[in-house]
């Protein structure tokens, strides 16, 4: 079995190809950075058009890639939301057609879900589990039950994990995205120096909260002089990524418990989307797992962030129970993962 991926929710034109004998066969990602660099953030308008001029020439290269011929596709899987809807329908449409062109099924792909089950592309982890998903756009933590049946536990109150990342990077001078320099700025600095506010540490709940994490960071630069700032700056990164980090720690351990004390038995807590990336967090969440004996898990890398291997993985997830999708399904600008079948 076989199925191309296409993901155009965000900035990347991306295209993968997977088996279900858990091969990769094509990972072809086009970061459109530079069409958003001059509007120091991602343009609606601009995304859309550059996923437009990107995808055919992409969807070619994976083909290559993978030694395919259009025939031996056995379905295509695009992201139909959530997202910037400019972007997510060309996606969406490509799919359709080649789906249309080839007759093969289509299968509209939720975008978190498919960071959600794209752990298991790489390794045996069973349902049910707990899946803290952290993005540029979400933080969430949710229960995956099945493919397709999700439980919300809880979620941001204000910013997104990713963007609060993003804007401190901002105030910091460095570049977008901003998880990746401030995790590569950290590796220089003390995470001891500056001790800012640990969101939400302690509280009742599993929700999470940036925002006021973000303003400490805007508080404590506005006292600096450029220098200072400058000097500062490896230090900051490191204790924000550490408040991040212990933050989120506190959060899953909660749940952890939480979920311990329902009787429910999970084997692994995964964490999923682009923050996932975050080598520190990673660490942080291994520690309180074993703490609460599950596994922990996540994709590597360079699938956390957001790429067409997941978009297809869920494909094959879909697929193999059936769960495919007439032409005329819509794409969504907001599709929570609790609404997904
Ligand atoms: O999943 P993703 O590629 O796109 C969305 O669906 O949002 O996530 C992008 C987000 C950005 O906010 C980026 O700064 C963050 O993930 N990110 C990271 C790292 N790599 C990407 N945050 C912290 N550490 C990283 N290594
Ligand atoms: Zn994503």
């Amino acid at each position: 079995m076989i199925v191309l991926g296409i993901e155009t929710s965000c900035d990347d034109t991306a295209v993968g190809i997977v088996n279900d004998a858990r091969t990769i066969l094509a990972h072809c990602v086009f970061s459109q950075l530079k069409e958003h660099k001059p509007f120091g953030g991602v343009v609606p308008e601009v995304a859309a058009r550059a996923h437009a001029d990107h995808l055919d020439r992409l969807i070619d290269r994976a083909m290559t890639d993978a030694h395919l011929t259009y025939e031996e596709i056995d379905a295509v899987a695009a992201t139909c939301g959530p997202g910037l809807i400019g972007g997510v329908m060309v996606g969406a449409v490509t799919g359709k057609a080649m789906a249309a062109v080839l007759k093969k099924p289509f299968i509209a792909v939720n975008h978190l879900e498919a960071h959600a089950l794209t752990v298991r592309l790489g390794e045996d982890v069973t349902f049910p589990y707990l899946l803290l998903l952290v993005s540029g756009g979400h933080s969430q933590l949710l229960l995956v039950h099945q493919v397709g049946s999700y439980e919300r536990l809880g979620g941001t109150l204000d910013d997104a994990v990713g963007e609060c990342f993003d804007k401190c990077a901002k105030l910091l001078g460095l570049g977008y995205p901003g998880g990746p320099l401030i995790e590569a700025l950290a590796r220089n600095g003390n995470a001891m120096r500056y001790a800012l506010p640990i969101p939400m540490q302690g509280r009742d709940g599993y929700d999470f909260s940036f925002s006021g994490l973000k303003t400490s960071v805007r508080t404590m630069l506005e006292k600096m002089t450029e220098d200072e700032r400058k000097k500062a700056s490896a230090d900051i990164a490191a204790s924000l990524q550490k408040a991040i980090a212990d933050s989120l720690v506190d959060r899953v351990g909660h749940a952890l418990a939480a979920l311990q004390q329902r009787g429910l038995t999970i084997s692994h807590l995964v964490a999923a989307g682009g923050v996932a990336a975050n080598q520190s967090i990673r660490q942080g969440l291994l520690s309180v797992s074993a703490n609460y004996g599950v596994m922990f898990c996540a994709a590597p890398p360079h699938l956390c962030t957001d790429n067409g291997v997941m978009v297809a993985w869920a494909g094959i997830e879909r697929l193999r129970l059936g769960k495919t999708n007439p032409l005329d399904v819509a794409a969504r600008p907001r599709w929570p993962l609790t609404e997904v079948e």
